[in-house]
């Protein structure tokens, strides 16, 4: 977070850039989703927030809530900052059991452990705070780990059936280590082992999860994983991951590291608690490397779509597999496209223009050997990106243009490509945002883009060889 307020570019608040189904704050600053967590019938989001500017500073935990996963009703503020430390990143709990003493059996308390960043020390530590009222009223319990240090921070905690006890994971940043903990009241923490230095080290380590997962086959594994700022894949900050194996103290990853997404703007994710029957998280749609000198003006940065996880058997290995939440399914009208298209080298054309950048496409493309083709989005009339399959090269590049000039943003950014042949696509735009996810989810690219206001047209194109493009659906929201 090094940063020179003289490079702040703010941008004239364009309300046509304001998503409709991704949570963004009605004003100010955030970054990380925190504290996620499903209590009756109710999704909770949490977030890094200034609750007094659109630059980072004075963090605290906005809140707000959602029954779907896709409108989201912003609450106030739950955990401000305090005279002595801002509140940085961290999560919930319900402590179903009343292992802390803080509720009761009948009426289980809440917890959020977050980190306390000290002002005048800069020491990190993870504190406790509890709300006996789901998230709307909080009270501050105080430090329950204090190691002493510095870049302590981000601590995710679980309930871990086999051992009966709470697990935390937590980072070391500048040690590139996540640090696991164990605890019977939530209260007072005792080290496990250390996992790390390990798979992609180009920066600091920040916001670990531990999580257990199945795999297609039924078999149970689990996942690390853990962000990094600044080498990610694209350049500044990234997200990866490593399966393995968790003996209730040790995590023994069993792969190499992978990465999550092959966007530039994925980091901080973290999973709901409490869900039972699968896996969602979310996570800011930024990176570390622009998000501060890029402002829209009212409010600075949104999160992701909602995700639910998969771990799919490969040829590569296990694999992390995301996809766009099924509430959002039947959330919108299909719309008249064709549902074939033929390409030939060199060719393009039109697939769709809408009156405002939402869509959710789902399309299958069957090509040759040898081809290069792609999908452009025009906004306006200015290219703002192009997703390029290469199957001489074996990549997909997603190259994001448009006009905003800040370091890093405008690039080519390139994932390698297992799957060949078929090519099974959804791409979702929401405004300022194109998620995609390809492969059932196996890639997954993440990117915002700021378009000037106009009409958004989709548009094919075939470098080399022949594409047959079908359409599963085109869908957006009624009255575009
Ligand atoms: C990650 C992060 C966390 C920290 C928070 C501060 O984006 O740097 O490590 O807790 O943001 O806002």
């Amino acid at each position: 977070m090094n940063f020179d307020p003289s490079t702040l570019t703010v941008h004239p608040y364009a309300p046509h850039h304001r998503p409709e189904l991704h949570f963004a704050p009605e004003k100010n600053w955030i970054n990380d989703p925190n504290g996620l967590i499903f209590l009756n019938g109710q999704y909770h989001l949490f977030f890094q927030h200034n609750p007094f500017g659109t630059d980072w500073g004075h963090m605290s935990w906005g809140h707000a809530v959602s029954r779907d996963l896709l409108h989201w009703e912003e609450l106030p503020v739950a955990l401000p900052e305090d005279d002595e430390a801002m509140i940085f990143s961290g999560c919930c709990v319900l402590d179903f059991q009343n292992t802390s003493g803080l509720g009761t059996l009948e009426h289980p308390p809440l917890i959020a452990l977050y980190t306390a960043h000290h002002d005048q020390t800069g020491l990190q530590t993870q504190n406790l705070a509890y709300s006996l009222d789901e998230g709307q009223n909080w009270a501050k319990y105080g430090v329950v780990l204090d190691e002493g240090i510095r870049d302590f921070r981000d601590p995710k905690v679980f309930w871990h059936e086999n051992t009966q006890r709470w697990i935390m994971a937590v980072v070391l940043a500048e040690h590139r280590q996540v640090v696991l903990y164990a605890s019977l009241d939530l209260k007072s923490w005792e080290k496990q082992s250390t996992f790390g230095p390990a798979g992609h080290t180009g920066g600091i380590w920040e916001v670990p999860e531990l999580l257990e997962l199945q795999d297609d086959a039924g078999q149970s594994h689990w996942v690390v994983k853990v962000d990094l700022n600044p080498g990610g894949p694209q350049g500044g900050s990234g997200c990866q991951y490593f399966v393995g194996q968790f003996d209730g103290q040790t995590f023994t990853p069993t792969q190499k590291a992978r990465w999550l997404d092959y966007g530039k703007d994925f980091y901080a994710a973290i999973t709901f608690a409490n869900l039972e029957g699968r896996t969602v998280w979310l996570a800011w749609m930024n990176n570390w490397q622009y998000a501060r000198t890029h402002t829209t003006g009212q409010y600075s940065g949104n999160m992701s779509l909602p995700r639910e996880l998969y771990l799919l058997n490969t040829s590569e290995g296990l694999v992390l597999a995301q996809t766009p939440i099924r509430e959002l399914d039947s959330l919108w009208e299909p719309i008249e496209v064709p549902s074939e298209t033929q390409l030939r080298a060199v060719q393009h054309k039109d697939l769709l223009a809408l009156k405002k950048a939402v869509l959710d496409l789902h399309v299958q493309m069957n090509s040759t050997d040898q081809s290069v083709y792609g999908l452009v989005l025009h906004c306006a009339g200015q290219l703002e990106w192009a997703l390029e399959f290469d199957h001489l090269n074996h990549t997909l590049t997603l190259t994001r243009q448009g006009t905003v000039d800040e370091e890093g943003f405008q690039g080519q950014h390139t994932a390698p490509m297992v799957s060949m042949g078929v090519q099974d696509v959804r791409l979702i735009l929401d405004h300022s945002s194109l998620e995609v996810f390809v492969d059932g989810g196996k890639l997954v690219f993440t990117e915002m883009f700021f378009p000037q206001e106009g009409e958004s047209r989709l548009s094919m194109y075939a470098r080399s060889g022949n594409v047959n493009v079908h359409v599963l659906h085109a869908r957006t929201p009624p009255l575009v």
